[in-house]
């Protein structure tokens, strides 16, 4: 799976998403503070809110349709323990922020 080039790491503010596309697949990409990024799936499986535009707490993001919290480290929901979403390995090299995507 290859590193795909996704933002600068400037164009995201500290605990915030930005919504990517590549090949048709959406991705939420957070900047957790102290160069650390996240990604995962853009979509929430709850009713289809947008996850870019949750927020952080902690190691989770949360949705900010109804407030479920989804872990970005397994993808899985803290709420319903039957909901999850993708979660996708970032680097960044140099100001690149760069996802490992399917
Ligand atoms: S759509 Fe995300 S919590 Fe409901």
């Amino acid at each position: 799976m290859p590193f795909v080039r996704v933002a600068a790491d400037h164009e995201i503010p500290v605990g915030h998403g930005l919504l990517v596309e590549n090949n048709g697949l959406a991705v939420a990409v957070f900047n957790r503070g102290g160069g650390r990024f996240a990604a995962c799936g853009a979509v929430c499986p709850h009713e289809d809110g947008p996850l870019a535009d949750g927020w952080l707490e902690g190691d989770a993001v949360v949705c900010p349709w109804h407030g479920f919290d989804f872990d970005l480290v397994t993808g899985q929901c803290r709420v319903d323990a039957d909901l999850a979403i993708p979660v996708y390995p970032v680097r960044v090299v140099g100001d690149a922020v760069e996802v490992d995507l399917p």
